[in-house]
């Protein structure tokens, strides 16, 4: 009898935990924003890392639109390589755990779309053809930029 109300509480405590984890990953180290977003708390040194990505992310839309503006197909795909999910994978583990799943989905999407705009380059794909794949992408950033915040915490 013993040994079996152990079991349980083992067994109880095993679901809490998965639970407890479960909740966490979908949720990420989140709290409600000061605009209505959903503020995501990183400490200050991972929120700059984030930054500097994004800062990255920007300069690279901006090189796109100049390939573009050129007609320069390479230019396009050096930049939207760049963006690309080769650059996301140095992301540290202790980061991405507090990083809600949607934000990850939107974040990889994005990545994604850019390697998506680099091939269509490389096979030939026309200009506009890549400016119309880039603009989709942006949908992506635009999205995530109205559903949350980012603040230096603990
Ligand atoms: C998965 C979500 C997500 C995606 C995708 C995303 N961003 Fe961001 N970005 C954010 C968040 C969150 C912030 C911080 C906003 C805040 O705290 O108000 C931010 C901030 C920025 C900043 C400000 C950087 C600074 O130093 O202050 C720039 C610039 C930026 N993003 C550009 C982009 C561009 C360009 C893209 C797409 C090519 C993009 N972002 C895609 C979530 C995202």
């Amino acid at each position: 009898m013993k040994s079996n109300k152990l079991a349980l509480a083992a067994l109880l405590l095993w679901v809490i935990t998965i639970a407890v984890f479960a909740w966490f990953f979908i949720r990420g180290n989140t709290t409600a924003g000061t605009d209505g977003r959903t503020e995501i708390v990183l400490q200050p040194g991972e929120r700059d890392f984030v930054m500097t990505e994004m800062r990255g992310l920007l300069a690279a839309t901006q090189e796109i639109m100049e390939g573009a503006s050129q007609n320069d197909a390479q230019r396009i795909v050096k930049a939207a390589r760049g963006a690309g999910m080769a650059g996301a994978a140095d992301v540290n583990p202790a980061l991405m755990v507090k990083l809600p799943v949607e934000f990850k989905k939107l974040a990889m999407g994005m990545h994604g779309d850019m390697d998506e705009i680099a091939k269509a380059g490389e096979s030939g794909k026309p200009v506009p053809e890549l400016l119309k794949m880039t603009s989709s992408a942006l949908a992506k950033c635009v999205a995530c930029h109205q559903a949350w915040q980012i603040k230096a915490g603990s």
